[in-house]
């Protein structure tokens, strides 16, 4: 017997950056209607309206009143400013609308709609590669409990991790997220900058790397410190900090602060 379909809601993208491109993508495979992609850039609305197979348009005045959701994935200090010009456009003040940011609150939308909420998804988009979609956890939240529902029911059709988060806990993995992801990808940068400076390729690097990433999928990150600094190797340590002083200056203190930090 054919399944019946869930009712899912007609989407709206404003932005057509990374993550709205990715988004888009995964709502199109899970076939969830995208009526409309909107952009500043011209090239790049209409890039991704093609892949999505939907209107593109650059002017909000222009945004189809005929969507049940709007998702907000422009840079985070933009979600207001957007959010106010909407909310002068007609039709759209019932609406749910909804950004995908980490750490701006969902209260952002208060003055300008009476139906919003968060659709965010917990993983770091590239443009050109493509993310398992249904492993990345979504965290959601609303205002009302019937768009909470909704938008739970939207983010299970696009992922198996699907997690109710409010404001404040967004804000506080917002920061874990950070040290995850972007503290980390610096420090790759770093080693791969101070392996090719020595003509040693970054390559030697990337089984340590993933290892060090793969094993903490099982074990508390804390249980898993290696290194210097966790056995309180000091000769080691300042062997390094005296290469990294003359070479690096810069990351001489980090290193320092680092090896501070994990002996702790
Ligand atoms: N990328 C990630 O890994 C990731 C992960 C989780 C959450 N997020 C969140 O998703 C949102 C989008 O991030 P992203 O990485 O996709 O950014 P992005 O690739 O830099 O794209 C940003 C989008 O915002 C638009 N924009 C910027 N300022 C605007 C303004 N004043 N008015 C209208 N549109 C404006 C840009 O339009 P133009 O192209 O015309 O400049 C572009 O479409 C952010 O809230 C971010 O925190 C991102």
């Amino acid at each position: 017997m054919k399944q019946l379909k869930k009712p899912l809601p007609k989407v709206i993208l404003i932005g057509a950056g990374r993550l709205a491109k990715h988004l888009g993508l995964r709502l199109k495979e899970m076939e969830v209607p995208v009526i409309q992609v909107f952009s500043r850039t011209k090239r790049k609305a209409q890039s991704l309206a093609k892949k999505l197979n939907c209107d593109a348009t650059i002017d909000l005045k222009a945004i189809s009143t005929k969507a049940d959701l709007y998702i907000l994935a422009v840079h985070d200090n933009a979600i207001g400013e957007v959010a106010a010009k909407l909310s002068s456009q007609k039709g759209l003040k019932d609406k749910l609308f909804v950004h995908t940011s980490g750490a701006t609150p969902s209260t952002v939308f208060k003055p300008h709609f009476k139906h919003y909420g968060i659709f965010y998804p917990l993983q770091t988009f590239s443009t050109n590669r493509i993310p398992d979609f249904g492993q990345i956890p979504i965290c959601i939240d609303a205002r009302y409990a019937k768009d909470r529902k909704s938008l739970t029911v939207l983010a299970q059709e696009l992922s198996d991790k699907v997690y109710p988060i409010n404001d404040e806990q967004r804000a506080i993995l917002h920061v874990a997220a950070v040290f995850v992801n972007n503290f980390s990808n610096h420090m790759f940068s770093i080693a791969a900058k101070i392996a090719e400076d020595n003509e040693l390729p970054f390559d030697l690097l990337r089984p340590l790397l993933l290892e060090t990433a793969l094993k903490v999928q099982f074990n508390p990150p804390s249980k898993m410190q290696t290194g210097p600094a966790v056995r309180k190797d000091a000769n080691t340590i300042n062997q390094h900090l005296v290469y990294l002083e003359e070479h690096y200056l810069a990351y001489a203190a980090l290193y320092q602060m680092l090896s501070e930090s994990i002996s702790k």
